[in-house]
């Protein structure tokens, strides 16, 4: 027997990336029609959609899981593999933005060659940035491969920003 009140899914992962494809299918009720618009909140913050991600997008938005993946191969804007082997997801919210990222950005660009949606030639590093993680009090954020790290000054971020991608790419 169905119970009434509806389960709400839970997210793939403890990732705080789910937060912002969250908040988009709360901001639009869990309505089907915000299918394309959690697609995006999904590529935008990971840099790609699985089979994982349709999976909870579709039970919770309660569309059938061929349609989410009809729709995600239909569209060039959605990929269905991840860019890099490590994504730098970039908060450039407003709190983020005027505590230090727009400079960490500069940074990015400079040291790396990336700007938001790039990734390096080696296929290693790819760059995205999102509007609001949820965690504005730890600005300025940035995700590094799902960790979330905050509350440094800019130089510090850069410092652990280059510390991580040493490390991951040796
Ligand atoms: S503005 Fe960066 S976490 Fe909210």
């Amino acid at each position: 027997m169905k119970t009434k009140i509806a389960e709400k899914n839970a997210p793939p992962s403890n990732d705080r990336r789910w937060k912002i494809v969250d908040a988009t299918m709360k901001k639009n009720n869990y309505s089907s029609r915000a299918l394309i618009e959690t697609l995006h909140a999904v590529q935008d913050s990971f840099g790609f959609i699985d089979n994982e991600a349709l999976k909870y997008i579709s039970d919770s938005l309660h569309v059938s899981n061929s349609k989410a993946y009809g729709v995600t191969t239909f569209y060039n804007s959605f990929s269905m593999k991840p860019a890099g082997e490590h994504v730098l997801l970039l908060c450039t919210g407003t709190a983020c933005y005027v505590k230090g990222n727009d400079k960490i950005l500069d940074f990015i660009k400079e040291e790396y060659g990336l700007e938001p949606g790039d990734t390096t030639p080696d296929n290693k590093l790819s760059l995205l940035t999102a509007r609001c993680v949820g965690a504005c009090g730890l600005a300025p954020v940035a995700v590094l491969d799902g960790n979330v790290v905050g509350k440094l000054s800019v130089e510090e971020m850069i410092e652990r920003i280059k510390e991580w991608v040493e490390n991951e790419q040796d």
